[in-house]
């Protein structure tokens, strides 16, 4: 396919951590392909994700990803207007897989590299389902490696609010599923039990006082060591309502949290992004907890989890802005 001359073809590669993935993008809006291979199967027997084998496995696999991404698209490496790559936060070893492909194709093709960050990119991801961007938002980040909230002002224009203090809220999904047996990664299965508990009782009291006054820091710690002494000292304890009433604490954090800060902003429109926010529960949680004039948006659960389209997304306003990136950039594990 020959691109029209106002189109823009944009390759994204995302390797920030078990999932590597390359898309095409076109505009910043519609997908072309959006290739995801996920390593779950290589980290389950660990219950989390060992680096070594991670970035081993990007490496093996992008190639591959990049020549299927394009073929699916119906384009080629010369209908390519800029290539972006998450850039940060993650695995070192894992972020340099797609950033140096993405220098490579960038200066063979002689095209622009747009670094971008996992966050930004992921709070991007329901700008690719038919709604234009649209700023400012309030924007929360639920996924195995970050719970963080940010007032976002517009492209490369954001400010952390709050972020947790020990575990990310996937992390606590994904131990408390350790913990009872029910495999890697935990929120899916979690989300699935929970929904069959027949008594659904709060077993755990609220971890945390209000938010608000400026403090939005999130903690999951307290939770987890609540469930498991209660696991403990009930080992016959009903699994699903167990996990039903981790889930709705864990949720009522966020869902606290976020609109004390668009309340308190007076930012109405609030963004959720990440593996977490594809919780049905929590967009359930969400819609109940909304006054009017509020606004919650999230993407489809498929562009909740990491991806490339996300990156390629973002890294089109990059381009329109022409905020490209040196050759020399580096990753960095943090945000
Ligand atoms: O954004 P993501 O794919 O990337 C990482 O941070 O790795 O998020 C993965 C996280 C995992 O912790 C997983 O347990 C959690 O998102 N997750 C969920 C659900 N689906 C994935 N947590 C709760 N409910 C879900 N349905």
């Amino acid at each position: 396919m020959s691109a029209k001359n106002r189109d823009t073809l944009g390759l994204g590669l995302e390797s920030s951590c078990d999932e590597t993935s390359v898309s095409v993008v076109r505009n910043g809006r519609d997908i072309l392909s959006n290739l995801i291979y996920s390593q779950i199967d290589l980290h389950q027997a660990y219950f989390g994700v060992v680096p070594e084998i991670a970035s081993r496995a990007h490496l093996e696999t992008v190639n591959g990803l990049v020549d299927g991404a394009l073929r699916e698209a119906g384009v080629s490496f010369a209908d390519l207007g800029y290539v972006a790559a998450t850039q940060r936060p993650g695995l070192t070893g894992s972020l340099l897989i797609a950033l140096q492909s993405a220098k490579a194709i960038s200066y063979a093709m002689n095209i622009p590299l747009i670094a971008v960050n996992h966050l930004e990119a992921h709070l991007y991801a329901p700008f690719l389902e038919g709604r234009e961007p649209v700023y400012p938002y309030i924007g929360l980040l639920v996924s195995g490696g970050n719970t963080a909230l940010y007032q976002v002002r517009g492209v490369a224009d954001f400010t952390l609010i709050g972020k947790t203090v020990d575990d990310a809220v996937g992390e606590a999904f994904d131990k408390i599923a350790k913990l009872l047996d029910l495999g890697y990664p935990g929120g899916p299965v979690v989300e699935r039990m929970a929904r069959t508990a027949v008594l659904k009782k709060k077993l755990f009291p609220k971890i945390l006082p209000e938010p608000g006054g400026g403090d939005y820091r999130f903690s999951y710690s307290g939770l987890k060591t609540a469930v498991i002494q209660y696991w403990r000292a009930n080992p016959r304890a009903d699994r699903c309502e167990l996990v039903y009433s981790f889930q709705e604490r864990a949720l009522e954090i966020l869902v606290r949290r976020v609109f004390a800060a668009s309340r308190e902003f007076g930012i109405n429109r609030i963004v959720v992004a990440g593996g977490v926010a594809a919780n049905a529960r929590l967009r359930e949680l969400l819609a109940g907890a909304r006054e009017e004039g509020e606004e919650v948006i999230i993407a489809s659960p498929v562009l909740c989890t990491d991806n490339a389209a996300m990156v390629a997304g973002i890294g089109y306003r990059y381009y329109r802005k022409g905020l490209y990136s040196p050759l020399d950039i580096d990753v960095s594990a943090r945000v």
